[in-house]
């Protein structure tokens, strides 16, 4: 379904090419770049900041999708801002005032995304859904790339039906698959972020599989 979005990760790209592979992802049909910044406190994992999203900004011609998983947030807003994020989506769980992140999102000159972990319910956002333009549901324990699939149809369904005619859309991160997708975009997802699905069997010297595996999506 191309009304559908597809955001690959570059977590599942190559670090030393992130140019080359965003200029070859994005020309095989990505409609995003999900852009995973790692912070080894909130998740067990790190992975890079705001000056390598200034850096790979001129390679990027969709939309910089920048997904936060970092506690504390709000002193790297206008970094990530700076850095041309079109979203910068924090999660939930990341403090107690996700409410001012958002807003400070906003105030910074990005759109407001929303993160829940697995285990956290859909009505964690009921009371941000004015003041956000995404919510990001995970699929997978965030922290890496290439994990199992966690289905959880009917939380996205809850969602969707909060959301109601606001102009937010539904993201789902982890584990999309071919396999996977349906049962999200059956159940209100419009845009879903891939990595270890898009990036599998291609590089930047033989991009061709890139095309394959988002048109399978
Ligand atoms: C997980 C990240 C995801 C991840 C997706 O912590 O937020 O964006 O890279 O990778 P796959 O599609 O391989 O699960
Ligand atoms: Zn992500």
């Amino acid at each position: 379904d191309r009304s559908v979005k597809i955001a690959p990760s570059i977590l599942s790209a190559d670090f030393a090419n992130f140019g080359a592979e965003i200029e070859a992802v994005e020309a095989q049909g990505a409609d995003w770049i999900h852009v995973d910044v790692m912070d080894g406190h909130f998740v067990p994992n790190l992975s890079f900041g705001a000056t390598t999203c200034a850096a790979i900004r001129p390679h990027i011609k969709t939309v910089m999708d920048v997904h936060l998983m970092i506690s504390p947030v709000d002193a790297y807003i206008d970094g990530f801002a700076q850095a041309g994020a079109d979203f910068i989506t924090a999660h939930v769980e990341a403090g107690p005032h996700i409410h001012r992140t958002l807003q400070a999102i906003r105030a910074a000159g990005a759109k407001a995304g929303v993160a829940l972990n697995p285990g956290t319910p859909a009505s964690a956002v009921e009371h941000l859904l004015d003041i956000c333009d995404l919510v990001c549901v995970m699929t997978v324990n965030p922290g890496f790339g290439g994990q199992k699939f966690i289905p959880l149809a009917s939380k996205i369904a809850k969602l969707r039906a909060m959301i109601g005619d606001r102009p937010v859309h539904i993201e789902i991160d982890g584990g999309v698959t071919p396999q996977t997708a349906k049962s999200c975009v059956d159940a209100g997802a419009d845009v879903l972020v891939a990595g270890s699905a898009v990036f599998k069997g291609g590089s930047v010297s033989n991009p061709a599989p890139y095309g394959e595996n988002i048109r399978a999506i």
